[in-house]
């Protein structure tokens, strides 16, 4: 604070409520305000009452649409800017004081050059509109291993999707208290309005930036309302700012689902997967065991992060920083994920996805034949034959963790669920095996780091190409990915007793190109051999790649996959393994000086094995 003022007159200025009581926030909030120019400040509670309020502003201003009480209840439908469709990693930013330490997965601009950029487009980018106040904590309130989040945003979307995805409101005040640590975080759609000019449905801009300083802990985003350009505690607190406290503090933020699985004895494990983004994390999350697997039960901690810490026991235990679901919607399908459908029968925020005539909503995959007729996410009449999709592929749905039938009863446990193995994997239609297990934590996390995914429609880049994405973290990791790959290497020297490491790859494509493992609830299959080898009673033979079962290890029981098209998902093709391992050896030349010796001499046993095999 440049001057010294009582915190009764600095509440009053910035209309702050009485629970208000952080010196540091409140002169930070009149700060921000005073650059950005907003014609009114709201503290948000977090009440119910002041979520339907805004949705109901919104529905009045045409941002929202509300869908039918009957078939949808209190739910909402928004349609995004087509300019403003999902996160937008060329224009995120890792802004460290040395560019070295962003390293050569991240863009880096000098910080003080940065600040100014920012200090020029948020200079009275609020105008017209009002500067909501967001509390929010990752992980349950006040826990020891929860952050706090302040996010200042322009944008009412932003706050009734911050309610479902995280703790947000007057009581994050309280835990605050007068001297509490919180990040602070400030958003603009960057669309001033002049006075009496009315506003556009979604508004955005086409200069975006989304900005961290990892020393100082800041989040700045500027010009996208959607999903995590502008939901800050997620990808941007969750994972790029808490994987560098990770990495100070000795834990771990990761692009990871929590699920748990129940052996039929009873026994319970806990496991974390982590795959790029559109991969089907949250199906496999809520996954429901085939009938096969009568007496077992899978249950979901989360859907997309984790955060891990040694415990006294030691095990790594792992929360989720979230307390919703900012899930992909299109392919989600009473066949694909009956718990998604069963989470989202009411209380939603859709983005992006189809009207219908007797609104409600469609997305692509939802039911085996669309409707007759639609209003696509662009406003447009839509019918089957129109060729071009009713929801846009990255189409989401907002949504409370709380309402998901397979919610394990340990998901709000502040202590966190310890966890026996990771998993990875990405989309491959050739080249990677359906399952491995790694023989040691340096193999897997060799494996972690050289894994690839195929691109999907929703991303940037284009459909097809394999992409090097470490531990699935490639946009999230939020400084050098040399020193996240020693950071992970430390982690497992410190635990006593740390979780066993799998490889997966559940789009392997047969000969014709069709997919040749079931997927979904069949990854049930996969997962119990995975849950045995963590008990000690699952078997598994070497192979150059690693550990994995064969054909009679695994239990078919109502599903007809035969042992070749097993021996198939399987293969291990010399000439496709001769470029995977091109591709790694370009990955660690990219990563530099910083990747550790550790994954050079697992490259190095690799390609021996590989070669003698
Ligand atoms: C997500 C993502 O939204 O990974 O979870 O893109
Ligand atoms: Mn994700």
């Amino acid at each position: 604070m440049n001057h010294p003022e009582t915190l009764a007159t600095l509440a009053a200025s910035v209309s702050a409520p009485a629970n208000a009581r952080h010196v540091r926030l409140l002169a930070w909030v009149r700060e921000i305000a005073a650059l950005t120019k907003p014609d009114r400040i709201a503290w948000c509670d977090g009440s119910d009452v002041e979520y339907d309020r805004l949705c109901g502003e919104m529905v009045a201003s045409g941002m929202l649409k509300k869908l039918d009480a009957v078939k949808r209840p209190n739910s909402y439908l928004a349609w995004s800017d087509p300019t403003d469709v999902a996160r937008v990693e060329d224009r995120t930013f890792i802004c460290s004081a040395r560019e070295e330490d962003a390293g050569p997965t991240n863009h880096w601009i000098e910080p003080s050059a940065m600040r100014k950029t920012l200090d020029g487009l948020f200079d009275g980018c609020m105008r017209g509109r009002t500067l909501y106040v967001v509390p929010f904590s990752m992980g349950p309130l006040g826990s020891p291993i929860a952050q706090i989040g302040v996010e200042l945003s322009d944008s009412p979307y932003v706050v009734v999707n911050m309610k479902l995805m995280t703790r947000m409101g007057s009581a994050v005040l309280d835990v605050l208290g007068s001297d509490g640590t919180f990040v602070p975080c400030v958003h603009s759609v960057g669309a001033p309005l002049a006075p009496g000019q009315q506003d556009v449905r979604w508004p955005c801009n086409d200069t975006k930036y989304i900005v961290h300083f990892p020393e100082s802990r800041e989040i700045w985003s500027y010009g996208s309302g959607y999903g995590g350009n502008a939901l800050l505690g997620k990808k941007c607190l969750a994972l790029r700012i808490a994987s560098v406290m990770g990495r100070d503090e000795g834990w771990l933020a990761e692009h990871m689902l929590i699920l748990g699985v129940t052996s039929p004895d009873g026994d319970k494990r806990y496991v974390c997967a982590a795959f790029p983004s559109a991969c089907g994390k949250t199906n496999f999350a809520m996954l429901i065991p085939p009938k096969a697997f009568a007496g077992w039960t899978v249950t979901t901690v989360g859907d997309d992060i984790a955060w891990l810490k040694p415990a006294p026991d030691g095990t790594l235990h792992a929360i989720n920083p979230e307390a919703g679901y900012f899930g992909v919607a299109p392919g989600t399908s009473e066949a694909s994920n009956p718990n998604a459908m069963a989470t989202l029968r009411a209380n939603v925020i859709f983005t992006n996805v189809a009207l219908t005539d007797d609104g409600d909503v469609w997305w692509e995959g939802m039911t085996a034949t669309p409707p007759a007729h639609l209003t696509d996410w662009q406003g447009q009449s839509w019918t089957p034959d129109s060729g071009r999709k009713a929801a846009h592929p990255n189409a989401r749905f907002t949504v409370s963790a709380t309402q998901c039938p397979s919610l394990d009863p340990a998901w709000d446990d502040p202590a966190g669920v310890p966890i026996s193995a990771f998993v990875f994997g990405g989309r491959r239609s050739d080249t990677a095996p359906l399952i491995v297990e790694a023989r040691t934590w340096e193999e897997g996390v060799y494996k972690a780091a050289t894994m690839g995914s195929e691109t999907t429609a929703a991303m940037a880049g284009g459909k097809g190409d394999v992409r090097r994405d470490p531990f699935a973290m490639l946009p999230f990791c939020g400084y050098h990915v040399g020193d996240y790959f020693a950071h992970w290497l430390a982690m497992g020297r410190r635990v006593a007793k740390p979780p066993r490491i799998f490889a997966v790859n559940w789009f392997r494509k047969d000969r014709n190109g069709a997919y040749g493992w079931p997927g979904f609830g069949e990854n049930m299959r996969a997962l119990a051999w995975i849950v045995a080898r963590c008990r000690g009673d699952g078997r598994a033979h070497e192979t150059p790649l690693g550990l994995v079962p064969d054909f009679d290890d695994i239990e078919w029981h109502g599903l007809a996959l035969t042992r070749d098209a097993f021996g198939d998902l399987m293969a291990v093709d010399t000439g496709e393994w001769a470029r995977e391992l091109a591709a790694h050896d370009a990955l660690f030349a990219k990563v530099g000086a910083r990747n550790p010796e550790a994954l050079r001499r697992q490259r190095e046993t690799l390609g021996r094995a590989l070669a003698a095999a």
